[in-house]
């Protein structure tokens, strides 16, 4: 058993390790992380980070299409991998709530937020129903980001309407492939994994790339 001044030095230690091995994007977003944190949403830090360097890691001007992005703050995380490029974030969402949530009007909230974090140049709203805008879609995708509307159905959809657009190489990543979503869950394991390579998972995101060379 550890006593509280032992606690105390390992955190500290811990600590120390980490800000030693973290690189200087990931600091930033380390001290970014607050702002985000005030935006309501279901994103755990993990996650935020994870969608942080996966933006940083795409090329200069590649294309984000964000599906769900609710009060903006996973939309937060992207933009913060995008800052200093030509990168762009089309956050795609109906702003009503959709099938899972109560109605409500989330474009104000979600707008408040992206500007004031200062990242609202990394960040173009297209409101509608995913199905909708998937239908005049046209653009190259270079990392899809799903986490709209959960139910099957629209989880196939929202597939079927922008995988097409994914360039070779590019990244996938759902949100919430776990049991408690049980059409996310469904749609990942039977339809979407087996189209990707390089699978990975963190936390309740399921990732992986279009097959082919980026
Ligand atoms: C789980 S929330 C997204 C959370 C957000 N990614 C975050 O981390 O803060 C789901 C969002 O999807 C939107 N949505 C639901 N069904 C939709 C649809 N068919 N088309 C577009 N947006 C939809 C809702 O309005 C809601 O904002």
């Amino acid at each position: 058993m550890s006593t509280p001044f032992v606690t105390r030095v390992r955190l500290k230690i811990e600590k120390v390790a980490r800000e030693l091995t973290e690189s200087s994007a990931e600091r930033g977003f380390r001290r970014n992380w607050p702002l985000v944190d005030s935006i309501e949403g279901w994103l755990l830090p993990s996650e935020g980070k994870w969608l942080f360097n996966a933006a940083r890691s795409l090329p200069n001007h590649a294309s984000i299409v964000e599906i769900g992005s609710y009060k903006g703050r996973s939309t937060c995380c992207l933009a913060l991998g995008c800052r200093g490029s030509e990168k762009r974030i089309f956050a795609v969402d109906s702003f009503d709530g959709g099938p899972d949530l109560p109605k409500a009007t989330l474009f104000p909230d979600f707008s408040h937020n992206i500007d004031r974090s200062g990242l609202s140049q990394y960040v173009e709203p297209v409101v509608g129903l995913s199905s909708q805008v998937a239908k005049r879609w046209d653009k190259p995708i270079h990392f899809l980001f799903v986490d709209g509307s959960h139910q099957y159905e629209d989880v196939m959809a929202d597939f079927a309407g922008f995988f097409p657009h994914v360039v070779p190489g590019g990244i996938i990543a759902f949100h919430d492939v776990n049991e408690g979503w049980p059409g996310v869950f469904r749609a990942w394991s039977e339809t979407v994994k087996p189209q990707l390579t390089d699978i990975g998972y963190c936390d309740a995101l399921g990732y992986g790339r279009k097959p082919g060379c980026a």
